[in-house]
């Protein structure tokens, strides 16, 4: 395939405005431009066209701009777009109702509507000292939940999101994330890297340096997102509710980017067979209006009127189109999203074959991740391999995103065809062989040297 001429003219120009006045914060991957969408197409401003596998992060969960949505939007503005949480209305009342018959436990849910996943999370760590009286949380190394003070404290996948802004929030204790490819604790004979880690948790963090009785919440993503697209051994999550049954402690799962049926199922935990006790979510809820959600079993949302509030909080505009994706996802995507991934899973497998620089395919559902690495025995992560396979598929029309040290994340809109699923992947591969040839792998192997002295 012949290979576009990226950035073109009107988005080179866009892009030098936006470095003028734009946060130099924000992570940008490469210089894609929007101009719109459909499904799982996006245009950009020049007129290129793309597959779009990365759906905003994980966030356009029905496709961009699909038209049920977008009605749905459009008869909210007409009526009315904001009136502050102080007051009621219907759309966000049935959400919640809705929230509530496909909350993964058995007890009666209650929402708390935000605008982001970070807010979720806020939400979800003051409701759990209110609602506990203690203080302390466990969070995983990998994990990410957000940006905001508390949220940023528990997230863990990289410096950058702490470097210069100290000091976080107190009271947090990180543990290494199960992760089967790359194990970080030591495992012992007759046990798995789950069980290890439950080890390690109770007996060098709560045996040693945290009371467990004055531990809040062990705040965890059943698959971790940002930290690499990890799923932990099957038997992982009924060990840590067991702890947390022993103890006291709430399991508070952050199904911000592998929740709405990303997985197959409405709720990534639901893969490993244990209810949690809060959940957060935002990104797919409401196809990419900012909205998110805190949802608790009822027995726990203990806090009095007025300790916790927003503005926002149960957006009209947000509420209609989470009503709208939510019923889209029920009714079509949930089992295409497991059918789907299934096929994309297996192809990447036959694919992993025929080339060396992948040492690891996983996931579930719509969740699949892709691990560059130097060599299938050394496992040393391929990152800049896995840059340039992500900029070869840009100029070839595929969207992807990376994450973790050397991971491609696939994490497309949850209507994604085979079809399309299939071009998506024959550019895909395309972009590996020619990276592979091109001797990234080279320059790797020399820039680690340099970095050794
Ligand atoms: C698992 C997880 N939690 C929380 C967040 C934070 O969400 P937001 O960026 O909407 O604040 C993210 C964002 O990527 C996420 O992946």
């Amino acid at each position: 395939m012949k290979p576009l001429n990226l950035p073109g003219p009107i988005a080179k120009r866009l892009i030098e405005r936006d470095q003028v006045v734009i946060s130099p914060s924000y992570p940008r991957a490469y210089p894609f431009v929007m101009d719109h969408g459909r499904g799982i197409e996006v245009w950009d401003v020049d007129g290129n066209k793309f597959l779009d596998f990365a759906a905003g992060i994980a966030v356009t969960s029905t496709g961009h701009s699909h038209p049920k949505v977008v009605k749905a939007i459009q008869q909210q503005a007409e009526q009315f777009i904001h009136i502050s949480s102080d007051f009621y209305h219907p759309k966000w009342v049935e959400l919640a109702e809705y929230l509530d018959l496909i909350a993964p436990f058995q007890e009666d849910a209650i929402s708390f509507m935000t605008n982001s996943g970070t807010e979720s999370v806020e939400a979800a760590l003051k409701l759990a000292r209110y609602h506990t009286g203690r203080s302390q949380f466990i969070a995983f190394l990998g994990g990410f939940h957000g940006r905001t003070y508390g949220a940023v404290t528990l997230t863990a996948s990289k410096p950058k999101y702490h470097r210069g802004f100290a000091p976080l929030m107190n009271g947090v204790t990180h543990i290494p994330f199960p992760d089967p490819y790359r194990p970080v604790l030591n495992v012992l004979p007759g046990e798995d890297i789950g069980t290890a880690t439950i080890r390690y948790l109770e007996e060098e963090i709560f045996g040693k340096t945290v009371p467990a009785d004055e531990v809040a919440g062990i705040v965890v993503e059943p698959i971790q997102g940002e930290g690499g697209y990890i799923v932990p051994p099957d038997n992982f999550f009924i060990q840590l509710r067991d702890v947390c049954t022993r103890n006291g402690i709430l399991l508070i799962v952050d199904e911000v980017q592998a929740g709405m049926g990303r997985t197959g199922k409405w709720w990534s935990i639901q893969n490993f067979g244990v209810e949690p006790d809060i959940v957060v979510t935002a990104k797919g809820i409401a196809s990419g209006m900012p909205l998110g959600a805190m949802i608790a079993r009822k027995s726990i949302a203990t806090w009095p009127k007025g300790s916790h509030g927003n503005t926002y909080g149960g957006n009209p505009l947000a509420c209609a189109a989470a009503l709208a994706t939510l019923e889209l996802i029920e009714n079509e995507y949930l089992d295409n999203a497991a059918i789907v991934g299934k096929y994309v899973l297996d192809r990447l497998e036959s694919i992993k074959l025929n080339h060396p620089s992948i040492g690891s395919v996983r996931g579930i559902g719509l969740m699949i991740g892709i691990e560059f690495v130097m060599d299938q025995i050394s496992k040393i992560p391929a990152e800049k391999l896995r840059d340039r396979v992500e900029h070869l598929a840009f100029e070839r029309g595929l969207l992807t995103l990376g994450c973790g040290r050397s991971v491609l994340r696939i994490s497309p809109a949850l209507c994604i065809t085979q079809a399309e699923a299939e071009n998506g992947l024959q550019i895909l591969e395309e972009a590996i062989t020619i990276a592979e040839s091109e001797n990234v792998l080279v320059s790797e192997i020399e820039d680690i040297a340099v970095e050794k002295g």
